[in-house]
């Protein structure tokens, strides 16, 4: 018994770090993307200074320099963000739902990008849970980058991604998120949640990342998530009390 359990957390420590591996690509990419604008600007910054510098221009040079400082503090900044969710270790606190969903959308600004997708939020201020604000961030990432996946297989043309935050009832937040990405087959409706459950090729989805957000939301947030076809599209419906302090709940 005691063996089975320790074997099975095991298991899904393994997959827990599979999928975080599996997601640190798709984050590099987009730290590729928000550095090159920044170091395209570098590049410019560098060649005036040169310039004012020959031509002995103390103040050009002056405020040159201090203009690609800033671009370094920008840049090293876009660094501190996504190493603050790598590195979570985080205790747990209270957070805004609202700034977690910012967070989220400014790692994925790279991707959003890219693929042209829109993001629409609707966040109640002052809705707040606490926990991990990086799990919840892992979650968002998940449903998000499948939105974005299922935009690209179907080729989609207009790309809308609805995130909406809102007090569900005096106890409970619900978040969801919908696409308009033609939404997921009946038949296998069921089974996404179910860890290597895929329908994309390997090189392309392990199938672990609703595997995943389903553990965090039941297991750490105590809350539950579900999905269902709404419209002309897939819609996540996340549930999680709101501050549900540990001294409250033990
Ligand atoms: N928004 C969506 N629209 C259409 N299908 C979806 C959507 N979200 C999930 N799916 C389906 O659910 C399956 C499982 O999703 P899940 O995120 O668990 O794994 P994956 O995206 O295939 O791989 P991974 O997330 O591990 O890279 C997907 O392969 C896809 O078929
Ligand atoms: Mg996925």
């Amino acid at each position: 018994m005691q063996e089975e359990l320790a074997k099975n957390r095991e298991k899904e420590r393994l997959l827990y770090q599979q999928a975080r591996l599996a997601s640190m690509g798709e984050m590099i990419g987009n730290i590729a993307h928000q550095w090159r604008q920044p170091l395209s600007e570098l590049g410019i910054h560098l060649y005036k200074l040169k310039k004012f510098y020959k031509i002995r221009q103390k103040e050009s040079f002056d405020e040159t320099y201090e203009d690609a400082k800033r671009v370094i503090k920008k840049m090293s900044q876009t660094i501190d963000d996504f190493r603050n969710f790598f590195n979570a270790q985080k205790p747990k606190e209270t957070f805004l739902v609202s700034d977690v969903i910012d967070d989220t959308l400014t790692m994925l600004k790279g991707t959003l990008k890219n693929e042209q997708i829109t993001v629409r939020v609707t966040a109640e201020e002052k809705v707040s849970i606490y926990g991990y604000k990086s799990e919840l961030t892992q979650v968002l990432i998940n449903l998000i980058t499948n939105a974005k996946d299922a935009f690209v297989e179907k080729g989609c043309k207009d790309r809308y991604i609805d995130i909406n935050a809102a007090k569900f009832d005096g106890q409970t937040i619900s978040i969801t998120v919908r696409d308009n990405a033609g939404g997921i087959d009946e038949e296998i409706l069921e089974k996404i949640f179910e860890p290597y459950f895929t329908t994309k090729q390997p090189s392309l989805g392990t199938g672990l990342g609703l595997y995943m957000s389903k553990m965090i939301i039941e297991n750490s947030m105590h809350g539950s998530i579900e999905v269902f076809n709404a419209g002309s599209g897939a819609c996540f419906d996340i549930k999680v009390p709101i501050e549900l302090k540990e001294e409250k709940r033990e």
